[in-house]
């Protein structure tokens, strides 16, 4: 612990530039010296205050922001759309002072971390801004690879958000990222299929099975259901649903339970999607886009993806399905409830430690946390993250997935420890070789339980 705040202490934001844009806040004695203070940074020695539902140190090093100029670099990852150029096309109109440089960066969640951590840690200071996924905060706050917010930011700008997703930001009593908007997975189905076929939605995975054979088998599409089943992050959020449908977690009392009746089921029911043909058997390289293109091609009836999968299927542009999509919940197994496990997913926005460019950076991320830039996303059915918008009964005109929120339940992953990466792994790793066939369903369990207890322990390989 003391050993991370004096390695913070020295990185980059107490360029002079930053620091002179630091206005004193009267917590500490070293107001105007940037990030670059003394041990009044760690937490253990400030005033600690609640802010939305968790306990933060009080900001060392509020910023003035208001009159900020010059470029910064934002490094963006929506997986499609226009999204991200919208955005700055808003803020570039409302701030002309600031231009905004798009950095596009890979839609893999695991390269795109990769990516951005071979830059920053080479020192680099750009990006200014970075999306960074929900489950980033531990890993990068522990590896100085993103810049305590909290310290900048008044406590005021935190109580935007909606409940937990600050907590889930936050790292030993500081806020590394500002929530950007959170991803839910859904089931997408063809409406016109069903109908067709005098078929529900499915509310159970093993209806779902049968009715995707059933139209298969009929003609009526190439593929039953098609989702994330390549070796990445992706796979270890679909994994996680079947298996608290199943009753299972990863997880119990901070020891790997995958070697358990519930995980047996999650995972051979996967398995079992492909033996029984409902699944194309390449799944098992299929990430975010691919399985999403099988479905707005019009080649299956069911998709699992996150909530904008919603606007793509009907951007007539890209999609031979639009009019033709339903969304629900995703099903669960028969007996455990009327709708299934989403994994909480979503992004968030990072500040580069080492920006030349702070006070412009932080316009930006309080801007893009503004109820503005927040329709926007929400119009590209991406889940707003701030109650103003969130909370809104106009939010229901953007997507119709926002009106299900209610009926999902919800599933985190365990990314409160800086070694998530390698747990992670020994998920992804493993499921993935069980899709293959390569090892079966229990090795795969029992080899994945014992990775994930050696990654626990900080001898983990890889996951960057
Ligand atoms: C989505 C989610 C993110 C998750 C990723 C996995 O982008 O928002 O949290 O890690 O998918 O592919």
């Amino acid at each position: 612990m003391k050993n991370k705040v004096k390695r913070w202490t020295s990185v980059a934001l107490a360029s002079s530039a930053a620091a002179a844009l630091v206005v004193g806040c009267g917590q500490t004695s070293n107001t105007g010296s940037g990030a670059n203070g003394s041990a009044s940074t760690s937490p253990s020695s400030t005033t600690m205050v609640n802010v939305a539902g968790v306990r933060i140190a009080k900001p060392t090093h509020l910023v003035n922001y208001k009159n900020a100029s010059g470029t910064i670099v934002w490094a963006e990852s929506f997986t499609t759309g226009p999204t991200a150029s919208e955005l700055v096309s808003a803020f570039e109109k409302k701030f002309p002072k600031i231009k905004v440089k798009l950095q596009v960066q890979p839609s893999n969640t695991d390269t795109n971390r990769a990516d951005l951590t071979a830059s920053i840690s080479g020192g680099s200071p750009t990006p200014d801004v970075y999306m960074g996924d929900v489950i980033w905060p531990a890993q990068f706050a522990h590896n100085q690879l993103a810049a305590p917010l909290s310290d900048y930011l008044p406590t005021s700008f935190w109580t935007r958000f909606s409940n937990g997703l600050v907590a889930g930001a936050t790292y030993d009593g500081k806020v590394y990222a500002a929530p950007l908007f959170a991803d839910t997975a859904f089931l997408y189905y063809r409406k016109d299929l069903l109908a067709k076929y005098h078929l529900p939605v499915p509310k159970t995975w093993q209806q779902l099975q049968q009715e995707a054979s059933y139209i298969v088998k009929h003609g009526g599409a190439k593929y039953g259901f098609v989702w994330q089943g390549a070796d990445y992050e992706g796979l270890t959020c679909d994994f996680d649903e079947y298996l608290a449908d199943a009753g299972g977690s990863v997880l119990t009392n901070g020891k790997a339970t995958l070697d358990t009746p519930a995980a047996k089921q999650a995972l051979s029911f996967m398995r079992g999607l492909i033996t029984s043909g409902v699944t194309p058997q390449s799944v098992d390289t299929f990430q975010e886009p691919q399985s999403e293109n099988v479905f707005t091609q019009g080649n299956a009836v069911f998709l699992r993806n996150w909530s904008y999968a919603w606007s793509d299927s009907q951007n007539p542009q890209s999609s031979k399905v639009v009019g033709k999509v339903g969304v629900a919940p995703l099903p669960t197994f028969a007996g455990h409830g009327s709708s299934g496990y989403s994994t909480v997913g979503g992004w968030d926005l990072y500040l580069n430690p080492h920006t030349k460019n702070l006070a412009a950076a932080l316009q930006f991320i309080d801007w893009m946390t503004s109820p503005q830039a927040q329709e926007i996303l929400a119009a590209n059915s991406e889940m707003p993250t701030i109650k103003a918008v969130a909370d809104s009964p106009s939010l229901a005109k953007y997507s119709p997935v926002f009106a299900l929120l209610p009926k999902v339940k919800f599933v985190s992953r365990p990314s409160q420890t800086p070694n998530y990466p390698a747990v992670s792994k020994a998920i992804y790793d493993n499921v993935n070789a069980a899709l293959a066939g390569s090892v079966s369903v229990a090795q795969a369990l029992k080899d994945a339980n014992q990775q994930i207890q050696q990654a626990l322990s900080g001898s983990g390989s890889g996951g960057l």
